[in-house]
């Protein structure tokens, strides 16, 4: 029982480094002797101390004889900070409670298995889901080497993206709109396609007081984004890149974006579009852990049908837009038989607001992963 208690406080600590870990994971820890908690700590930050050193840092008492616990199997190896495990072997911390074993394939176990064969008991797969939960980002990335894709659309009852007239602007009430900025800021960049752009001309950006800014990605295979878009005008002065990703090679176009202060990915056409496999390839090469893809339509089906979304997040007003022109959030041909459908799992249902969120994870089977 007070396993469970000193876990989820430490998962709540690491929350708080949500948005400003990432490509790292949030980390949460929390140090306790003889029934109080002397130390609480989490990553803070990106090339920060982890979180099992600041709970070390900031205990109010020797931890000698305390135990700790961390969401995260402890880190035994060099990187931007040295290994934990060493930091909770010379503080003298007697057992260790983990919430789950580091994903990355080389490194699991192996920090767990250092503090035991240095006498530390260790208990591992507390709150494990919970904790899990915590590094799904991390885990992705880590694993593959490409960012986490959480696909994030808004829409009425009747399954409508947008009016016939393609009119978004709003669907959701202003507490899911806020929720969606702090998804936002837990992300590393957004992605849309070049349509949502002409459509809407949004800016993309996160709007909460000190969060951080998402890298910005437009899919537009000829280079069709208005020169004059908000996201395009405002590329040199925002704080990460926008980058446009495309099959273009026209030297001319490209200069313009680039004298805009953009970055310009060149991939593959698949399908007769950006190749999306590619793209996030190239995404994830460089550090682009997450990206939340806010659609539309026509991409979202892309996505889905290549294999990159991770996750769903839907959005539901109760509202009706009615309409059989008017977009639905996944477009393209769809499947032909109810049999052939995304299969989704481990289903949210959260009321924000007026509205509700839907969250689930993709499950592929094989054979679509191409
Ligand atoms: N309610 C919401 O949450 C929400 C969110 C986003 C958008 N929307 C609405 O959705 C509507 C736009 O959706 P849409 O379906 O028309 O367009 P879209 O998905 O925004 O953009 C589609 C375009 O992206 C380009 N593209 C580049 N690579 C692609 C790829 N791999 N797969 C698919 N497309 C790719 C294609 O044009 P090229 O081949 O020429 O590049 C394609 O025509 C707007 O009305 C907007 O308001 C609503």
């Amino acid at each position: 029982m007070k396993d469970l208690e000193y876990m989820k406080q430490a998962i709540e600590l690491a929350k708080k480094g949500s948005g400003f870990t990432n490509p790292n994971p949030m980390v949460g820890a929390v140090i306790v002797k003889e029934g109080v908690v002397i130390g609480r700590g989490y990553h803070e930050s990106y090339g920060g101390l982890h979180a099992e050193r600041n709970a070390l840092k900031n205990c109010n008492t020797s931890a000698k004889g305390a135990e700790m616990y961390v969401t995260l199997e402890p880190c035994c190896h060099y990187g931007k900070t040295p290994p934990c495990t060493e930091a909770i072997i010379n503080s003298g911390i007697t057992r260790v409670v983990i919430g789950t074993l580091d994903p990355n394939p080389q490194m699991s176990g192996k920090g767990a298995a250092i503090l035991q064969r240095n006498k530390i008991r260790v208990e591992t797969g507390v709150l494990e889901k919970e904790c899990k939960a915590l590094i799904r980002t991390f885990a992705k990335f880590i694993t593959t080497g490409k960012p986490y894709v959480m696909m994030k659309y808004a829409m009425t009852m009747d399954g409508k993206i947008a009016t016939y007239t393609k009119q978004s602007k709003w669907i959701t009430g202003e507490k899911a709109r806020y929720q969606v900025q702090e998804t936002r800021h837990q992300y590393s960049a957004i992605m849309a396609g070049v349509n949502t752009v002409i459509q809407d001309n949004p800016l993309l950006t996160c709007r909460l007081e000190n969060a951080s800014n998402p890298v910005r990605i437009i899919c537009d295979t000829h280079l069709r984004t208005p020169l004059n878009s908000r996201i395009v005008q405002s590329a040199s002065t925002y704080s990460a890149e926008t980058i446009l990703a495309t099959c273009s090679a026209d030297e001319n176009k490209i200069q313009q974006y680039l004298n805009k202060g953009c970055r310009i990915i060149q991939t593959s056409e698949k399908d007769g579009h950006v190749n999306l496999h590619e793209l996030m390839g190239v995404l994830g090469k460089m550090g682009l852990d997450s990206i939340l893809l806010e659609g539309g339509s026509m991409l979202n089906w892309s996505a889905l049908q290549q294999g990159i979304v991770d996750g769903i997040q839907a959005y539901i007003a109760p509202k009706i837009f009615g309409g059989s022109h008017a977009v639905s959030p996944v477009g393209g041909i769809g499947v032909a038989l109810p049999a052939e459908a995304f299969l989704l799992a481990d289903t949210r249902f959260i009321p924000v607001g007026n509205d509700f969120l839907m969250e689930s994870e993709v499950v592929y089977p094989c054979l679509q992963e191409s």
